[in-house]
């Protein structure tokens, strides 16, 4: 767990946090979202001690980051970065071993300790541990970052941006990937991004910051229901009802086959939102849905996600 107590962070006579307080639930990821500017990486950098606060105090658990020796702290939480910092002059299996050999790990166990995280990022070893990192593309070199960052195997992750620099195909990728692996390894995650539909996609809840203060703090889907300021709703803007689309699975949304042979599918395991692009994009009124294998399982139809997508849940 993480915990903001009324932090304030001054440069000179302008204030970039103006008293922010936020808990961070143990095992959730959490998302500092905002315009630029807004104090989220600063925020972010408050836990590791890369910036001490004017006013205010951090916790990691129930201590004080600051009665924590700052070289422990930071061997403690995983902090991934845009771009990412990785040492050119390493191999990725050294740059990913970086943080066990400062902990003073056997050779053989950081090694085979890499190589588990560089099959876990989706990165088969013997193809590349032995490479540079001028031989990665980015998208590769963000995973090496993450596998980097998972490697001592920190409760916390920092992650300033981590897919910002990535073309957007790529990015949606890693995302999926960071999801599926976030749901098995349950770290306490603080994140950001300015991104909307990548906070909403990824968040248990989302820190919405304008000008070093939360506008709101919430679930995704309690936030893209109800905004509390006119900040909000304007940043939220009119795609707010689609994107609540994207948190809801299609198979909550499915009927039984009519049967009647369906003129274009799509695969049980998708989003609603998704569900409805493919509707659009198709000029029909409804799809048939398949599982795994590609049998029909059912369909969905243009009436329900327009319900689901304006329905006022309680
Ligand atoms: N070292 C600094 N000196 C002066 N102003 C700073 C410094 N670091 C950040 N700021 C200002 O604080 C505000 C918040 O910055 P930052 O946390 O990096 O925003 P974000 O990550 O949300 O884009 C910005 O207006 C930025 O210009
Ligand atoms: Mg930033």
């Amino acid at each position: 767990m993480i915990r903001f107590k009324s932090i304030v962070m001054r440069y000179g006579g302008f204030e970039a946090l103006k008293g922010v307080s936020l808990e961070v639930p143990e095992g959730q990821l959490v998302t500092l979202l905002g315009p630029s500017g807004c104090g989220k990486t600063t925020l972010l950098r408050t836990v590791n001690r890369l910036i001490e606060p004017t006013e205010g105090t951090v916790f990691i658990g129930d201590r004080d980051v600051r009665g924590l020796d700052e070289v422990e702290l930071r061997r403690g939480i995983g902090y991934v970065i845009q771009s990412i910092g990785l040492f050119p002059h390493m191999s990725v299996l050294e740059n990913v071993v970086v943080v066990p050999r400062l902990l003073g790990w056997k050779k053989e166990k950081r090694e085979t300790r890499a190589r588990e995280m560089l099959a876990l990022v989706g990165l088969e070893p013997p193809t590349f541990a032995g490479r540079y990192p001028r031989e990665l593309s980015g998208g590769q070199a963000q995973r090496v970052g993450l596998a980097r960052a998972l490697a001592a195997d920190p409760p916390v992750l920092l992650m300033d941006e981590p897919f910002g620099a990535v073309d957007p195909p790529t990015r949606e990728r890693l995302q999926d990937e960071f999801q599926k692996l976030q749901s098995e390894l349950r770290k306490t995650v603080l994140f950001v991004t300015h991104d909307l539909d990548e906070a909403v996609k990824i968040s248990d809840r989302i820190c919405l910051m304008s000008l070093g203060q939360v506008e709101q703090y919430d679930t995704p889907e309690a936030l893209l229901r109800s905004p509390r300021t006119s900040f909000v709703q304007g940043f939220l803007g009119p795609s707010r009802t689609l994107l609540r689309l994207s948190r809801i699975p299609l198979s909550r949304l499915l009927e039984p086959p009519d049967g009647h042979h369906p003129s274009a599918t799509i695969q049980h395991s998708v989003s609603a939102r998704e569900a409805f692009s493919s509707l659009l994009a198709n000029g029909l009124r409804s799809l048939g849905v398949t599982d795994d294998v590609g049998l029909l399982i059912g369909v969905v139809r243009l009436e329900t996600l327009l319900a689901a997508a304006s329905e006022e849940e309680p």
